[in-house]
């Protein structure tokens, strides 16, 4: 896929890995419609959307809320309809209890957010692409999963485990040919991402716990993994970037 010229929707791009890949998309090319709870956020990334001429819009979204992905897939439509998704948005809920402590509203929301939203706008945009298919050829989505779907423990919230497990097999499933005609569906599942607030808590960690996890991995890498799938990724492609996993034998 010919990056340039795209419309891409990335929800939760107010910051973080959202905001890095909205900006890598902008600045090959794309017009990017940004979605985010917090306005203000997806306001400072549309300005660096801008900054690299190409249009932008900023969408206010809690990707935790059916109506709003509709609307947000409705937006999308009104701008002419997107080529490129990236189900970004994630993260489990806020509080010390998770799933089965955890009231079930609050893991029921973790689900909500990891995995029905992303498939619920996932499909809201392979019907838009069917109503408008030839303009632009296939249509891609890249969806961000998470290592904690596919290690074994409950990492913290078994809740976002399991959602982060399915967003993955949702990608698989996707790969089928009639799918394909329409959209690429594919995943990039990173380990812990050094972006800042993660460089903050690994300062924070004494040097036995450093040594006992994997590297950070540098945003810079997922941000490239995303751009070759988006260039030349196969329809139910999962991407693994997990540092030395491998070579620990975890
Ligand atoms: N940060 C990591 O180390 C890491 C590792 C593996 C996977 N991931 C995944 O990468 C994605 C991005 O993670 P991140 O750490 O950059 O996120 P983050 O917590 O830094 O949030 C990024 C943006 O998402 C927005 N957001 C959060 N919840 C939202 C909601 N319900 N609706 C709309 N916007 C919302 C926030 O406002 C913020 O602007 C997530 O899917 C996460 O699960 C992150």
């Amino acid at each position: 896929m010919e990056i340039r010229y795209t419309l891409a929707l990335v929800t939760g791009a107010g910051g973080g890995l959202g905001r890095e890949l909205a900006v890598a998309l902008a600045r090959l090319g794309a017009a990017i419609l940004v979605a985010d709870r917090d306005l203000p956020a997806a306001e400072q990334t549309v300005e660096l959307v801008r900054a690299a001429r190409v249009r932008g819009w900023a969408v206010q979204a809690d990707l935790a809320d059916e109506a709003d992905v509709r609307m947000l897939a409705a937006r999308a439509a009104d701008l002419g309809g997107a080529d490129i998704l990236l189900n970004n948005a994630g993260g489990w809920t806020e509080g010390p209890a998770q799933y089965p402590y955890a009231p079930d509203l609050a893991w029921s929301r973790t689900l909500d957010l990891n995995l029905r939203s992303p498939m619920l706008l996932t499909r809201l945009f392979l019907d838009a692409l069917g109503e408008r298919r030839g303009r632009l050829g296939v249509g891609a989505v890249v969806n961000v999963g998470s290592s904690a779907g596919l290690e074994p423990g409950g990492y913290g919230s078994p809740e976002y485990a399991v959602a982060k497990a399915g967003l993955v097999r949702l990608t698989t499933a996707l790969g089928d040919p009639e799918t394909a005609a329409r959209a690429r569906v594919m995943a990039v599942v990173p380990g812990w991402v050094g972006l800042p607030r993660a460089q903050e808590q690994w300062a924070e960690l004494t040097e036995a716990e450093r040594a006992a996890l994997p590297p950070l991995i540098d945003p810079g890498e997922v941000v490239r993994s995303v751009v070759h799938l988006l260039r030349r990724g196969a329809a139910g492609e999962v991407v693994e970037l997990a540092g030395d996993r491998a070579a620990r034998g975890r």
